[in-house]
């Protein structure tokens, strides 16, 4: 009788550590603990704090965030020299708050480039409407050298050791696996890739910096990614991982060809971050691609889920994002990151593209924040990957 309160804490701290050992995944984010990150995209809705469902999902299923559009140049350095910090302080403050990795979307991208960035000081543009846009020159390559430098060192040194990751350089790649003749490219040549890489460095050292693409699955594509990776490699600088946006559709790509891209980018001894990741579930006759300047006409025909996505349509774009996670998991050893590219359905950018004004349904959760069937799926079984 006299050892009976001994036994009973025991016996009661066995139990515990018992349905410790038990305790399910309750969460995407700890569905892959110790496998890979899981991150959202967030707009300002989201770490400002209006949209508040949007945000206690992300609080709650997320390990890790990326700057929808905050961090961009057009946003962040839109006359030169002035820097607004505001929103990406907000940001970065929602990411230590909440613990989260926080991922700096990007430093170098021919798209949202502020105006000033690549021409003479002062230039005009003039864009008449229905005819090519015709382009001022472009400003002395001592001169870009000299703003390309000043923007990546102060916007990585500001958030020096808050930042976990940069996204060096964006979509700096045709599909066929040339260069993009963006102004970088135009003025810099291939160069603009190193001096990018090492300048992200010096400012913040212990950041990781990567690559970033979509249609990474196009071999001429991967196969120019790996080159520059070796190159980088080869010159001593810093780079992490290779970014593979994977914004996919309900055909394309296949998990195999997305396979055999990620093995290329792992031989070279770099991670791979699945960094902007949706999968349509809309008809897309068109083209499988992120780049922005394709649009098409909306045709009632196009948007066939405006009420509601079929049990059908449902059915298949579950399974599809079941086989790919299957991949990922098989992969946990070289992917670091898989990020979905927003939050939910609501605000996802693919409502927009490539068709203006549809209602797609390409994110883990749904317009309700609710999950959908795949989610559910992942953490009941990531763990016995
Ligand atoms: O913030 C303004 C708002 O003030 C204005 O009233 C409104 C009117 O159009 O525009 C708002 O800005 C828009 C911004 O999204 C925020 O909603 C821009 O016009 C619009 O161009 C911008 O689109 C973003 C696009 O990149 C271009 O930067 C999308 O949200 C964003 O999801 C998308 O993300 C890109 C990645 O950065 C790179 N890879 C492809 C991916 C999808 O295009």
């Amino acid at each position: 009788m006299k050892n009976f309160p001994k036994l009973l804490i025991v016996l009661l701290a066995v139990t515990a550590l018992a349905s410790c050992a038990d305790k399910k995944p309750a969460t995407l984010a700890e569905a892959f603990k110790g496998k890979f990150t899981i991150g959202a995209t967030l707009n300002k809705g989201v770490y400002s704090g209006t949209d508040t469902a949007a945000a206690n999902l992300v609080i709650r299923q997320f390990s890790s965030i990326t700057a929808e559009n905050c961090m961009k140049q057009e946003n962040i350095q839109p006359e030169k020299g002035k820097f607004y910090w505001d929103e990406a302080e907000a940001f970065v403050s929602f990411g230590e708050k909440y613990d989260k990795e926080i991922i700096g979307h990007n430093l170098v991208w021919h798209s949202q480039m502020a105006r000033w960035f690549a021409f003479e000081d002062g230039a005009k543009f003039e864009f008449i409407p229905g005819q090519r846009p015709v382009f001022p020159p472009y400003c002395s390559k001592e001169e870009f050298l000299e703003r390309m430098h000043d923007h990546i060192t102060t916007l990585v040194s500001h958030f020096k050791g808050r930042v976990d990751v940069w996204e060096v350089c964006n979509e700096i790649l045709e599909d066929d696996g040339t260069f993009r003749k963006s102004p970088y490219y135009n003025i810099l040549g291939e160069e603009f890739v190193y001096l990018a890489f090492q300048w992200a460095h010096e400012a913040d050292p212990d950041a990781r910096l990567y690559l970033n693409d979509y249609n990474m699955h196009i071999p001429a594509k991967v196969d120019t990614y790996v080159r520059l990776v070796k190159e980088l490699q080869s010159r001593g600088l810093r780079v992490d991982a290779v970014g593979m946006q994977e914004h996919l559709d309900i055909n394309n790509p296949t998990v195999e060809e997305f396979e055999t891209s990620l093995n290329k980018i792992a031989a070279t001894g770099v991670k791979v971050y699945i960094t902007e990741w949706d999968m349509s579930a809309l008809p897309n006759p068109y083209l499988m691609s992120a780049e922005i300047t394709n649009r098409f006409e909306y045709t009632p025909e196009t948007d066939p889920y405006k009420e509601g996505l079929s049990a059908e349509q449902s059915k298949l774009w579950n399974n599809r994002v079941q086989s790919f996670v299957e991949c990922y998991l098989k992969h946990a050893d070289v992917i670091d990151r898989w990020t979905q590219w927003g939050t939910t359905d609501a605000t996802s950018w693919k409502n927009g593209f490539p068709i203006h004004g549809r209602t797609d349904y390409p994110l883990l959760f749904d317009r309700a924040c609710q999950p959908k069937p795949v989610v559910n799926w992942i953490i009941a079984n990531a763990q016995k990957f």
